[in-house]
């Protein structure tokens, strides 16, 4: 099981200190099944990595985002290998808020995912489908999609037993919106993504977590936990608090 926080653009830095180190405090009361990790800003992650290493925490650090280059003339961009140097364990890649506000293509997103492998980071790709999509009843086809298009990669596919990779279902209209998709929908899309996972990588696909996300908070958490295909959460606005994100993972 894989609980993992996405800060987003939030926090000033001496708060996401703070939270990192309540998170270290509250983290030896989580079951060892459940692997915590935190993705903050690129700002707060050499403080907050810091934190995690002078308390000897398990906390996982991850980053939101990382250029598909690995160095050059891309400003304002951050490199896998610079993340990596920083002993990050995670990359978030794909977030529909990149895909939508940046317009990153399925493209892009694959080739960000092999210069994470490169790096030797542990990429979480994000997919999801919008309302209109699910309205028109063409949920599968846009997952197919977009999972297709990171699994087309032979090199992806021959890195991911080495480095590890996690799928994150976000439905688009449950982000931010506590909409959130009830257990039944998220596990049929769930079940959908470890079949194509199955048919590309054989037995290996069950040892890949595929995590819900989109208005995860205490109250709905567990309903999700509970469905086979379902092994975590990627949490937004839940996890900007210890108290709610640690109560989250204790469910898991
Ligand atoms: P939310 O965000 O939990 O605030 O809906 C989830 C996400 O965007 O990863």
């Amino acid at each position: 099981m894989l609980i993992a926080g996405n800060w987003k653009m939030n926090l000033m830095p001496h708060e996401g200190m703070m939270l990192t180190h309540e998170i270290c405090m509250g983290i030896s009361d989580i079951p060892s099944h459940v692997d915590i990790l935190i993705c903050p800003p690129f700002t707060h992650l050499a403080q907050c990595s810091l934190i995690i290493e002078n308390n000897e925490s398990p906390l996982l650090i991850g980053a939101q985002n990382c250029h598909d280059s690995d160095e050059g003339a891309f400003t304002g961009e951050i490199s896998a290998s610079m993340l990596a140097s920083m002993g990050i364990d995670y990359v978030i890649l794909g977030h529909s808020e990149r895909r939508f506000l940046f317009n990153e293509s399925n493209d892009f997103i694959a080739r960000k995912c092999l210069t994470a492998f490169k790096a030797g980071l542990t990429p979480i790709v994000c997919i999801g489908e919008t309302l209109e999509q699910r309205n028109k009843g063409i949920v599968h086809p846009v997952i197919q999609e977009q999972v297709l298009s990171i699994l087309h990669h032979e090199q992806i596919v021959s890195s991911i037993s080495a480095h590890n990779i996690v799928f994150a279902y976000e439905p688009v209209w449950a982000i931010g919106t506590g909409l959130a998709a009830s257990p039944e929908q998220a596990e049929d899309v769930h079940a959908f993504i470890r079949l194509q996972l199955e048919e590309k990588l054989g037995d290996h696909a069950s040892m890949i977590d595929v995590i819900y996300g989109g208005s995860v908070k205490l109250e709905n958490a567990k309903d999700y936990f509970l469905q086979p295909n379902i092994d975590g959460a990627l949490i937004g606005g839940a996890s900007l608090n210890a108290e709610s994100f640690l109560a989250i993972a204790a469910q898991a």
